[in-house]
């Protein structure tokens, strides 16, 4: 009795290491790419840093008329934190300063004809591992001149990462829209900072920008 029951146990037990074999090889254990695994990789110190930004100045929403554009001022906290280069990209044709209605309606006809505008200047990205990418939220998007810096240049290894200014909307699918245009990068987790936060309490922009660095970093 006591050599069937061995047996059977035998049996059972080599069907289980089969089947769990079996799930092994034919099911591996999937490397999920969530935004907290795209966060873990990311080393600043020794890399060559670029703090790429568009903002714009004059009447704004919710801040009044404005000297220092909100996301402008989140790329220079930034670049305080990482020591990384600031350029910033401006349109040859300057978007309107005393009428944020104005802005809106421009904006809103150049994202729905995918209008690309020229801007001033370049800079070397290749010169750069990683490059945060800044931008206000405009329509759910970002500025189209930011598209046209990005269309300019190849981002093959590079390490882009988004961080924008908004009123409510946070970064939108502009993570995504990121992705899909620097082909080849790797993109990772982007910062959201309400414009208003950024304009009138910089100390509390301060530490939720030191938060997310050194989130990235471990
Ligand atoms: C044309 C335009 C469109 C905007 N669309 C949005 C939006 O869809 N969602 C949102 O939360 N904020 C929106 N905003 C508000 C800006 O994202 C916000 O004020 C931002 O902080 C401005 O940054 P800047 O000063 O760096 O330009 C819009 C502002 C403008 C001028």
């Amino acid at each position: 009795m006591k050599k069937i029951v061995s047996l059977i146990l035998m049996f059972v037990m080599s069907g289980l290491s089969i089947l769990s074999c079996a799930s092994n090889t034919s099911n591996p254990t999937p490397h999920s790419k969530t935004p907290k695994d795209r966060t873990m990789e990311i080393k600043l110190s020794d890399k060559k840093i670029l703090i790429a930004f568009f903002s714009h100045t004059g009447e704004n929403y919710g801040v009044g008329n404005i000297a220092e554009g909100n996301t402008h001022i989140i790329a220079q906290i930034i670049a305080e934190a990482t020591g990384g280069s600031l350029f910033e990209i401006i349109p040859e044709i300057d978007y309107p300063h005393n009428s944020y209605d104005k802005v809106v309606e421009i904006a809103k006809q150049e994202k729905e004809k995918k209008v690309r505008p020229a801007i001033k200047g370049d800079v070397k990205v290749e010169d750069y591992d990683i490059i945060f990418l800044g931008y206000p939220n405009w329509w759910g998007d970002m500025p189209m001149p930011v598209y046209t810096f990005l269309e300019k240049h190849e981002w093959n290894g590079k390490t882009v990462v988004p961080f924008c200014t908004h009123e409510g909307s946070g970064l939108s699918n502009t993570e995504k829209y990121v992705a899909d245009t620097c082909h080849g990068a790797r993109v990772a987790k982007g910062l959201a900072v309400r414009g208003e936060i950024a304009q009138n309490h910089r100390e509390q922009a301060n530490k939720l920008v030191k938060s997310w660095l050194s989130e990235l970093e471990n």
